[in-house]
């Protein structure tokens, strides 16, 4: 078998036409949604990202604020900066680009960002709404891969789906995702005795783990659905994933490339963060004016 390619930049590309329209449904309100992209320092990675979601936002006709803070800038100087972003009207979404550096205590700068604002979904309310099942705002990756599953018609109700990694920012939002679907999750950590027992199993597999051939072909069972959230940049220069792409697609039903896979889509999904709370904060004024 070979798998078939899932096209994560074709499907962003999608999504993004798809924001662009209701954006432009909300402009007849006169409202264009606002996100706020928060840089600490100048980490290249990050550098580059912030310019992707800039570049995108743009594209798809929201506003874009960058705000780059020094490397030595303090706690309480960003603390200022997203009080101010909270209570300016013209921004619906406030992202803090991780990481921040070492001085800062990350938990603490996330908390003080208005949890309506919070489009990455990382505030302790959203967490809670989530794990309780009545999410504000999925965080954008996790999010997006749920988007990849629908498009591809993948069952997930049911399904034993395998979640490779359990950080706050994909493994352990993503694990409440497919639970919410129907499926049957397994969370798998860096201390998991057996990892290729666990991955075996996986008829949904999602790989996010930052370490490149992390998940082999042997690891795959035949006719799974593979999703490799890694980014990982080796020394000759070639982007990678954390699995191994070329045997994994002998054994899986589908599987994502990297590049051109989940990447594309975590844009996407934060621009309908962005968006849906634009069109959340126009309701909240139509019901306040009534
Ligand atoms: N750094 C790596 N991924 C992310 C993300 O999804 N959001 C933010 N804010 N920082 C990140």
């Amino acid at each position: 078998m070979t798998a078939r390619i899932i096209d994560g930049k074709a499907l962003s590309d999608t999504v993004r036409a798809e924001v662009a329209e209701r954006v432009k449904a909300l402009s007849a309100q006169n409202i264009q949604p606002g996100l706020a992209v928060v840089l600490v320092g100048e980490d290249p990675a990050s550098q580059v990202y912030v310019r992707n979601k800039a570049a995108a936002c743009e594209k798809a006709g929201l506003l874009s604020r960058v705000i780059r803070m020094g490397q030595d800038s303090t706690e309480a100087e960003l603390l200022d900066m997203i009080q101010q972003l909270n209570e300016d009207p013209a921004i619906h979404g406030i992202l803090v680009q991780l990481p921040l550096p070492g001085h800062m205590n990350a938990a603490k700068v996330i908390e003080a960002i208005s949890a309506e604002k919070d489009v990455d979904g990382f505030h302790v309310n959203n967490a809670g709404l989530l794990m309780t099942g009545k999410p504000l705002f999925r965080p954008c990756t996790p999010y997006g891969v749920m988007r990849m599953l629908e498009s591809e018609n993948v069952e997930i109700r049911g399904a034993e789906a395998v979640v490779v990694g359990a950080s706050n920012i994909v493994g352990k939002p993503m694990a409440l995702l497919l639970l919410a679907a129907g499926a049957t999750v397994t969370l798998c950590n860096s201390k998991t005795r057996d990892l290729a027992a666990q991955t075996r199993r996986a008829d949904i597999l999602v790989v996010a783990t930052g370490k490149p051939g992390m998940v082999t072909g042997d690891m795959v069972k035949p006719g799974a659905v593979v999703i490799d959230v890694g980014i990982n940049r080796l020394e000759d220069g070639r982007l990678v994933g954390d699995v191994e792409f070329e045997e994994a697609r002998k054994v899986a039903a589908a599987i994502t490339p990297v590049p051109g896979g989940v990447g594309p889509m975590t844009i996407a999904m934060l621009l309908v963060n962005t968006l849906e709370a634009a069109e959340r904060s126009a309701a909240r004024q139509h019901q306040a004016s009534l």
